[in-house]
């Protein structure tokens, strides 16, 4: 009726959003397969991970699933950006083949009973200040990589605890995903890219490039030659403390390998930290050396 037809770049990605679409559509698909799990509000840090995954699969598959089971506040779950349109649009831009958006159900079938439950690793930091949030991860993580059946996986270093317990989950459930660990991809001050950036007042926003500043205070300490962990944390504090905006939640010197705060750093460490701004709250991280 006078429309033109339309290009093939136009039907990419294609949208599915039951199990049987995914599953159908990707057993015809060309391997290897990059899935990139995300809860949408695409920014640079997801486009990346899509990027990555384009360069690196024959098909690529981005999910957006703001997944309810990880929130262990009603108020971040429900005032979480949602909006589909613009999604598709950084999706089919990053290079994403086939977007999965399922709703809660078809992720959670009727009289879903089974978690996946990480130990120890859980137990610090994240896992420590969200409880339940880590449970809810690894059921959904495990459930998408079970449906994609993907070569590799990608996942952001921003979210360092996240990609160490997934590794995890993956190897003792002997998932054969590779999973493929990204660099933090950061606003030109510094700030981590994040889906609630955009909630964070003008003054909060102004503020929040304050976390990337803390981290670099305890690197320049390390560089000068710092090794003691408290020594490092409390370079870490000591700039927060002069940010009158910004409420530390936790302040980490710890073992990239266990997350167990370290007294000495002997080799590799990593930096973290949770502030909160107002209701909204930011995480970033740095691994030395
Ligand atoms: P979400 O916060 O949407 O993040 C999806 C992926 O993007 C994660 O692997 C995260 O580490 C990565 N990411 C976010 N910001 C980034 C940045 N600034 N630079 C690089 N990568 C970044 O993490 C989740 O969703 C969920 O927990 C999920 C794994 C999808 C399970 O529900």
């Amino acid at each position: 009726m006078g429309e033109a037809t339309p290009a093939p770049e136009a039907l990419r990605p294609l949208v599915v959003r039951t199990r049987t679409e995914l599953r159908t559509a990707l057993a015809t698909a060309p391997r290897p397969i990059g899935l990139v799990p995300t809860m949408g509000a695409l920014h640079e840090g997801h486009a990346s991970l899509i990027r990555r995954a384009r360069a690196e699969s024959a098909t690529v598959v981005a999910t957006i699933f703001v997944n309810p089971r990880q929130f262990n506040e009603t108020a971040d779950f429900e005032e979480y950006a949602r909006d589909e349109a613009a999604d598709l649009t950084t999706a089919r831009e990053a290079g994403a083949d086939i977007v999965f958006i399922p709703t809660v159900e078809e992720v959670y079938p009727a009289g879903s009973q089974t978690t996946v439950r990480v130990g120890a690793l859980t137990e610090a930091l994240e896992g420590a200040a969200r409880p339940g949030h880590f449970e809810g991860v690894t059921t959904v993580v495990a459930i998408l990589l079970c449906l994609a059946g993907a070569e590799r996986a990608y996942f952001g270093q921003k979210d360092a605890q996240q990609l160490l317990v997934v590794r995890r989950m993956a190897l003792d459930l002997g998932i054969a995903t590779e999973i493929v660990a990204c660099p933090i991809v950061r606003e030109p001050d510094g700030l981590a890219m994040s889906s609630r950036n955009v909630r964070l007042t003008p003054e909060q926003r102004a503020a929040a490039p304050v976390l990337r500043a803390s981290l670099l205070a305890a690197r320049a300490a390390y560089e000068a030659g710092e090794r003691d962990g408290e020594a490092l944390r409390t370079a870490i504090r000591g700039v927060l403390a002069a940010e009158p905006l910004a409420a530390p939640e936790y302040v980490s010197c710890a073992d990239p390998a266990t997350l167990r705060e370290l007294a000495r750093v002997d080799g590799p460490a990593l930096l973290s930290l949770a502030v909160r701004f107002g209701s909204i709250r930011l995480i970033d991280n740095d691994p030395l050396p």
